[in-house]
């Protein structure tokens, strides 16, 4: 059986990007109602002693050149403990070289069918969908393909990416397989309806794969290791094993017919961005995990109010239930409170049980990025990836370890287990001055011992998190993504997307969310148009009271206002507008080692393909915008990270040719061609000047 088509939507509130992926990643979360309809006020009627709280800050901000910055405590990403060579955060920060401090000249915007990276620098693919993982993994078969290869093959839709270091030649590369496109993953006719959905299961979740030094050991190019090679190599699948942790591990609302402890998760799914932790290990974001759920009969009416806020309808369509009736929620209703979560993975240790952390809250998540505070605690910021949710952050209770052994390491993998949770407030300090700025609370919700919101328990509260957010008058933002403290600065900058629905009366514009109706006016020749809503995305900056990643206070800026700089609306931080690249729906950040910005794009409204950008956010540069590299047609970039060595720049191509009408057959992008049809593939730009051997010529199936 071919894969169903496509039902044809309103292409409204979808934007550029295409039917297919708002159809297979997120289950079109836009063409229902905002899950959140809790009404919380905007940001002008919350104004909460903002003047006495300014007087604070002003006075804490004139002894902060005496505090720790947060990030500047973080060690290298580390091989600590596990006796390994490694470059660490501090000497990336002394550093006065490498890829941040290169000139370059933007990449133009374009519609090519390629991975296009400014003058002077090259790339390569480092690893595709299908390319083996563990050393029992077939080579890759379009035609012949199995779940029990999927599950040892690198997974579809690469996500996030992070990069370990082992020695000076090898490294780990950690990535999320989001999402699967069937039509594009299979030929026509070729597989029957059961084994789609199963290669599609298996297709999804993590993969930990060793990789080198295509060259010296000052080159910035990178190869996939021989798997035989690695005895790291790791695929995360639907059958893994996770251990839940934290408070809410074992509720009764975790509990199945499979897992009667509430302990045993098998699985994660539809991972999106994620971070590397200061001991070594990688999280990753549960994001639309709500899409899988489908339902036999009639759904339990004790959970009709969760569900409705994670947009659990039992309407998934990827018929999952079919071949694994956990993914049925008349038979398991508490499987869907078991995904949404941070999990956390040990690529160091290829026989670790892979966790999720109950503590850091049950919601869509995009990701999780962590800094140590000037008191030693790890403190991860959290986005809530959907139009008009949240945005939180977690604090620990117990202080990071810095010291490099086995015992500190055992004692770091705890933090995330216990702590507080926090969620978002942004005020308008001015109440309507010129500029995008103001003050801003995170609002406990619960620690491990004490819920802070009327009427819910600890676990409660991290069961259900959107529901008890909603009671404490969060702000309402535009999609918050990807969300990560500079390591330079202990800033934290937080991608906004877009939201098609901010400006309609359920959801008012703000001083944080100012944008709801724009026109945009494409610069390489589409149409004029206008539209409502924010359809270009911000990223904001968030500084925490007195230089202090686990204060409760905090002043914010919108760094950019992104869209056509010829549009009057935009903003990128006072820079002059005719300088910079333009930039549309901002989804993934990461900084290189003298703290610039890099952004990467998801759904760019502006008429071209997606990219990666580099942003100064210091100096006199500070909003300069650059175009770094643009990616193949419907792609969207992902996974941005710049090596510790400051020579490699790795993004995650991520659904090229994901547009509508496109078949397996009827591709629309060839990327990387090597075949007939796209691969997702992880892929590195580096200075060309760095000694490489030459690409090898890629294996066709
Ligand atoms: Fe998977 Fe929030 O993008
Ligand atoms: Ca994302
Ligand atoms: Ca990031
Ligand atoms: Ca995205």
């Amino acid at each position: 059986m071919s894969p169903r088509l496509l039902p044809l939507v309103n292409a409204g509130p979808h934007g550029s990007r295409s039917q297919m992926t708002c159809h297979y990643r997120c289950g079109n979360a836009c063409d229902f109602p905002e899950p959140n309809a809790s009404g919380n006020p905007h940001a002008a009627t919350l104004i909460e002693n903002a003047i006495q709280r300014r007087s604070l800050l002003k006075a804490g901000a004139a002894g902060a050149g005496a505090l720790v910055v947060g990030g500047l405590l973080n060690p290298a990403p580390a091989a600590a403990a596990t006796g390994l060579a490694t470059v660490g955060r501090s000497d990336k920060l002394r550093r006065a070289h490498g890829i941040g401090a290169v000139d370059f000249q933007p990449v133009a915007p374009n519609v090519r069918d390629a991975v296009t990276v400014a003058d002077g620098f090259e790339h390569r693919v480092v690893i595709s969908w299908g390319d083996p993982v563990t050393r029992n993994a077939p080579p890759f078969d379009v035609n012949n393909q199995t779940p029990e290869a999927a599950a040892e093959q690198f997974g579809y839709n690469n996500d996030y990416v992070g990069v370990l270091p082992l020695d000076r030649k090898r490294a780990l590369l950690v990535a999320n397989h989001e999402y699967t496109d069937e039509q594009l993953m299979f030929p026509a006719g070729r597989y029957d309806d059961a084994t789609i959905k199963k290669i599609a299961l298996a297709s999804h979740g993590m993969s930990v794969v060793m990789i080198e030094r295509a060259g010296g050991d000052d080159s910035g190019a990178w190869r996939r290791s021989n798997p035989r090679q690695s005895r790291y190599n790791r695929r995360v699948t639907d059958q893994t094993e996770f251990e839940m942790t934290g408070p809410a591990a074992g509720d009764e609302r975790l509990r199945t017919s499979a897992d009667p402890s509430g302990r045993k998760v098998l699985g994660t799914f539809n991972n999106c961005a994620g971070g590397t932790t200061p001991w070594g290990t990688v999280l990753s974001g549960e994001e639309n995990f709500n899409q899988y759920f489908g339902k036999s009969g009639s759904m339990d009416s004790r959970y009709t109010t969760s569900y409705a806020r994670y947009g659990i309808t039992g309407s998934g369509d990827r018929g999952w239930k079919d071949v694994d009736p956990r993914f049925d929620l008349t038979a398991e209703p508490h499987e869907p409170f078991r995904f949404g979560w941070i999990v956390e993975i040990d690529p160091y240790d290829p026989r670790s049980t892979p966790r999720k952390h109950t503590m850091l809250g049950r919601f869509k998540h995009e990701g999780a990025n962590i800094q140590i505070a000037s008191t030693g605690q790890a403190v991860a910021y959290m986005g809530d990836d959907e139009r008009g949710d949240y945005i939180y952050k977690f604090v620990s209770r117990d202080a990071f370890d810095p010291r490099d052994n086995q015992a500190a390491r055992k004692q770091n993998m705890a933090l995330l287990s216990r702590g507080t949770l926090y969620v978002a407030r942004f005020t308008d300090e001015d109440q309507g001055d010129a500029e995008y700025d103001g003050l801003g609370q995170w609002i406990a919700l619960a620690n491990d011992k004490e819920s802070f919101v009327p009427g819910m328990s600890v676990s409660d509260v991290l069961i259900d998190t959107r529901l008890a957010a909603d009671k404490m008058s969060p702000t309402r933002m535009d999609r918050p993504e990807d969300i990560e403290p500079n390591p330079a600065t202990g800033k934290v900058y937080c991608a906004l997307t877009n939201n098609s629905n901010r400006g309609s009366s359920s959801l008012p514009t703000d001083e944080a969310n100012p944008i709801g109706t724009s026109m945009v006016r494409s610069k390489i020749g589409a149409p004029l148009t206008s539209k409502s809503g924010n359809r270009n995305g911000y990223v904001l900056e968030i500084t925490e009271d007195a230089n202090n990643a686990a204060a409760e206070s905090f002043t914010w800026t919108l760094l950019l206002v992104c869209g056509d700089p010829e549009a009057p609306e935009t903003y990128f931080a006072g820079y002059p507008k005719e300088k910079v690249s333009p930039i549309s729906c901002p989804d993934n950040v990461t900084f290189d080692g003298l703290g610039n910005l890099w952004i990467s794009t998801d759904g760019n409204q502006l008429g071209a393909n997606d990219g990666l950008f580099r942003v100064p956010v210091e100096g006199p540069e500070r909003g300069l915008v650059r175009q770094f590299l643009t990616v193949p047609i419907g792609a969207e970039t992902c996974g941005p990270l710049i090596s510790d060595d400051q020579r490699s720049v790795f993004v995650a191509v991520q659904h090229p040719g994901e547009t509508d009408g496109a078949t397996f057959e009827t591709p629309s992008s060839t990327w990387p061609h090597t075949d007939s049809f796209p691969r997702p593939s992880v892929v590195v730009a580096y200075a060309k000047d760095s000694t490489t051997d030459r690409p090898e010529r890629r294996p066709t199936p």
